[in-house]
């Protein structure tokens, strides 16, 4: 069965990087369609269609890691997302800025807030993309990007949030509402 319009309804949704890199080639893609999967073991999954070149590169690399940039690198984001390493070597091309860690199983950007290094953990085809789960293996935050309570400091912290057609907004200033079910 094809829907008319493409999977948008669910949207707000935060706007990821996805990197990789095998054998001194690096790549990143913008990725929306990810989600947690488990406490224990620390499970992470991407779905990633195998039009991509980092699709390739995952399984060879049996790595990725899974970066979350602010609002503010929005550009970088869409960058990242409408291009691909088919025709350009995005790191190379555009000096993009990484940790730096000698044994990192894939490029953390400098820029995250927050990334997950992940181990690749299973593979599996769901229609026209792939999921890739990952095992977290390494978290990285920047310093002040959580409070104590391991909540997001908003609004120090951005967070970029996909709408669809190229548009992404962020959260409001006004401090998050706490709610314990009594009225
Ligand atoms: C905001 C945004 C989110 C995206 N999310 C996904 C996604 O979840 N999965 C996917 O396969 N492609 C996604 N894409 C498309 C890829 O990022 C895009 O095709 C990219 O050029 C692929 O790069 P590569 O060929 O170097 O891997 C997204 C694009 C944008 C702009």
């Amino acid at each position: 069965m094809s829907l008319p319009v493409k999977l948008y309804l669910h949207y707000p949704a935060v706007a990821a990087v996805v990197t990789v890199q095998h054998e001194g080639r690096t790549n990143a893609l913008a990725c929306v369609w990810h989600t947690a999967l488990s406490f224990d073991p620390p499970l992470y999954a991407v779905s990633i269609s195998p039009k991509r070149f980092s699709y390739d590169l995952i399984r060879q690399a049996g790595a990725f890691a899974v970066n979350f940039l602010p609002q503010e690198r929005a550009d970088l984001i869409a960058r990242f997302g409408r291009n691909s390493g088919h025709d350009l070597d995005k790191f190379a091309t555009w000096e993009v800025e990484t940790l730096p860690l000698e044994d990192a199983l894939a490029p953390i950007l400098a820029e995250a807030y927050a990334a997950y290094e992940c181990k690749l953990y299973a593979q599996h085809t769901y229609g026209d993309h792939d999921l890739f789960v990952g095992e977290i293996v390494r978290l990285h935050q920047a310093e002040g990007a959580f409070g104590e309570n391991r909540v997001l400091n908003i609004p120090q912290v951005k967070p970029a949030l996909y709408l669809g057609a190229n548009l992404y907004a962020t959260l409001s200033d006004e401090p998050p509402v706490f709610r314990d079910g009594q009225r």
